[in-house]
């Protein structure tokens, strides 16, 4: 089986990372991971990539003077390991419109709100702060306008009285480890 050839980029723990990994092990499963690329050299994510084999690059924003370069850097890890599609996994960077049209049609994001509902950093608390009954989970194609591309799936999570962010996070999350896989499955057989 020719599997797509995968690249995630994250920021932090990777959870989503991790269900991406370990649907892929699945022999008949469209994609491959085969690349991770962080923004910080700290992400819990960088173990679970090495932890499962798959090479780990750390291109860090800091060093690069303007996010043009940082961007320039980061397709041209891409390009030269031959990436077909890019899935953004809490990774917390804001992209260029230029890098986003190199990867049009062919990457993908996890935002934790029923988008178009709560845009932005803090979906979780938005959410909760908004007194909303049901709040969820996105995956998208990126467009250079931020958390706005074309839905690929969407899952529902109910808001119980006594929710905290982390309570209210720790459920949406289980919800992204389930559909951020079958999106991913969705746009490697496209
Ligand atoms: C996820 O909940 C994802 O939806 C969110 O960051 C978390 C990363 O968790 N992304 C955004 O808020 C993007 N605006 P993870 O590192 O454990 O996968």
């Amino acid at each position: 089986m020719n599997k797509i050839k995968t690249a995630i980029l994250i920021s932090g723990n990777g959870s989503n990372l991790q269900a991406l990994i370990d649907a892929a092990a699945a022999a008949d499963y469209p994609a491959q991971i085969a690349l991770v690329i962080s923004n910080k050299a700290d992400a819990y994510g960088l173990t679970r990539a090495k932890n499962a084999g798959i090479p780990a690059h750390i291109i860090s924003h800091k060093e690069y003077a303007t996010r043009d370069a940082f961007d320039r850097a980061l397709h041209a890890a891409l390009t030269q390991a031959h990436i077909d599609i890019v899935c953004l996994a809490g990774f917390m960077r804001l992209l260029t419109p230029w890098f986003v049209e190199q990867w049009s049609g062919r990457m993908l994001n996890i935002h934790p709100s029923l988008l178009p509902a709560f845009k932005g950093a803090h979906a979780v608390r938005d959410a909760l702060a908004a007194g909303a009954s049901e709040t969820g989970c996105t995956v998208h194609l990126v467009t250079p306008e931020v958390d706005s591309g074309p839905v690929i799936l969407q899952a529902h999570v109910p808001i119980l009285p006594g929710d905290t962010e982390e309570t209210l996070a720790e459920r949406i999350h289980k919800e992204e480890h389930r559909i951020y896989p079958e999106a991913l499955k969705l746009l490697s057989k496209r």
